[in-house]
């Protein structure tokens, strides 16, 4: 075995965490630094503990509904405080796993701030206030990225929530005015419907989730309508005033201003790359004007021994993608060959319903002059989705019309972000529409709902009538 190189991974989120891990197991010597909490936003202020909370909020949701199954439940209460420290528990063993997991691979974890001394150095302003000096051969910069705060909503997490504030919340607002209609906005304004809020979600574009397939979006803003949560759209929020417990936001729409009051806000118009603190200019590195780091397709930035994994090193901010990006750079620097497909990068949006895609969009595909076939099948005529009383969405597929590979799935309804990994897998694997139609798919089950949007693709789906 040759000699493991030293690295440095700066960063313990979904990209620096597994890269060191993956790091650890092709035989290196790697030491990671991390400034606040292993696992990083998403495990401990992001995905994971959203998602606790929005399972709890659906779970309420569905106690409430199965008396269309004959099912009443009485005296159903919501114990907040409980609520908290669950979700905390499920946050707690999932970081304290990945300290054991660190641990065991033999990562050294330093926790500080790091910052470039030259590009073979690195210093260490540890958490207990000493400092260490680390040297490498090869560096990783993971180091993720925060949520972006517009002017007049500064973030005190107790008037104006950033979506951090909004997972711990000491009371459930009567009414929550949510900045932002993307992800974050309506995945948290549902889970706060289902709570118990009013919710009114204020967003600069033309629609919600903008960028996302518009047919599956028009579901989403169709179910929010139905759970009576306001959609303002292009509507820009100004500014606020606070009195005795009363919030009043400023919004200018495109027919004037006018003001909503509320007792919450929540704040989510996206997230800026974090590069603060780490003196990127001592190696010869800056960051583009939206704040990211350019790599080449080995996650290498124009310096060679220093890597960029996850948030930083660009778009989509999603913690499977930095994963990914992790292992990509964990591979090269042990001396493979390796590269990821960015088609093949599924998005999860937990609203509900739920929405999820992997490949291109419709609009995409016109802007990229491709011929294309549609197939789409909905969960109304899918057997599992009605039994579980959640027939609302449907599954589309886009295929190249000459070839038939797979270029985009796209999908709302139940459990579809589940669903997208075999999506994911089709595109990953050059499928076409017709390998997936051909692929017997279990009864009843969800998943059949994408082998008839498949076989719609041919105009052969059997549980739906599609015209000549
Ligand atoms: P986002 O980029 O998804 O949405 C921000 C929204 O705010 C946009 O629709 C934008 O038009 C709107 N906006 C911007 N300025 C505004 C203003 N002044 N007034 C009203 N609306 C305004 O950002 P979000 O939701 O904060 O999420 C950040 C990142 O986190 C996303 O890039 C996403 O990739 C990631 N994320 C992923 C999740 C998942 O995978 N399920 C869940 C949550 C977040």
């Amino acid at each position: 075995m040759s000699t493991p190189r030293k690295v440095v991974v700066i960063g313990a989120g979904p990209a620096g965490y597994v890269c060191a891990i993956r790091l650890a197991q092709l035989g290196q010597q790697v030491t990671v630094v991390e400034k606040e909490f292993l696992g990083g936003c998403c495990l401990n202020v992001g995905c994971i503990p959203s998602k606790a909370m929005i399972a709890a909020g659906s779970l309420l949701h569905r106690i409430g509904a199965a008396s269309a199954m004959g099912i009443t439940a009485s005296d159903v209460k919501l114990d907040l405080a409980k609520l908290v420290e669950w979700k905390q528990s499920v946050v707690a063993k999932l970081t304290g796993g990945v300290g054991i997991l660190l641990k065991s691979h033999k990562v050294e974890v330093v926790m500080g701030s790091a910052s470039f001394v030259d590009k073979k150095t690195i210093s260490v302003k540890q958490n207990d206030g000493a400092t260490k000096t680390l040297t490498f051969d090869d560096a990783v910069i993971a180091t993720g990225s925060t949520p972006i705060e517009i002017p007049g909503f500064k973030f005190d997490e107790d008037k104006v929530w950033s979506s951090t504030g909004a997972l711990v919340p000491k009371r459930i607002p009567e009414h929550l005015v949510v900045i932002g209609g993307g992800y974050i906005g309506l995945e948290l304004g549902m889970m706060y419907r289902r709570l118990g809020s009013k919710v009114t979600v204020l967003e600069a574009t033309a629609g919600a989730l903008p960028g996302q397939e518009r047919d599956c979006v028009k579901i989403i803003e169709r179910s929010m309508k139905k759970q009576g949560i306001e959609l303002l759209t292009e509507t820009f929020a100004q500014g606020f005033t606070h009195d005795k417990k009363k919030s009043t936001v400023k919004v200018k729409t495109k027919t004037g201003e006018k003001t909503i009051e509320c007792d919450q806000i929540l704040s989510t118009v996206g997230r800026r790359p974090y590069s603060a603190g780490l003196a990127l200019e001592k190696v010869g590195l800056a960051v583009d004007a939206k704040g990211f780091l350019a790599v080449d397709k080995q996650m290498r930035t124009k310096v060679p021994n220093i890597y960029a994994a996850g948030d930083i090193a660009g778009q989509p901010m999603l913690a499977h993608k930095g994963s990914k990006e992790g292992l990509v750079a964990a591979a090269v620097i042990a001396g493979q060959k390796e590269e990821y497909d960015v088609r093949c990068v599924p998005a999860v949006i937990f609203t509900a319903p739920e929405m999820a895609s992997v490949g291109l969009t419709e609009e995409q595909c016109k802007e990229q002059k491709l011929e294309i076939k549609i197939g789409s099948f909905p969960f109304a005529a899918n057997g599992r989705a009605l039994s579980l009383m959640e027939s609302e969405g449907f599954i589309k597929i886009i295929a190249d019309a000459k070839s038939d590979l797979v270029l985009g799935v796209h999908m709302v309804g139940p459990e579809v972000t589940e669903l997208v990994a075999e999506a994911a897998l089709a595109i990953e694997m050059g499928a076409t529409s017709e390998d997936i139609a051909r692929t017997i798919h279990a009864h009843p089950t969800l998943p059949e709902a994408l082998m008839e949007a498949a076989e719609s693709v041919h105009g052969m789906a059997v549980h739906i009538f599609q015209k000549k």
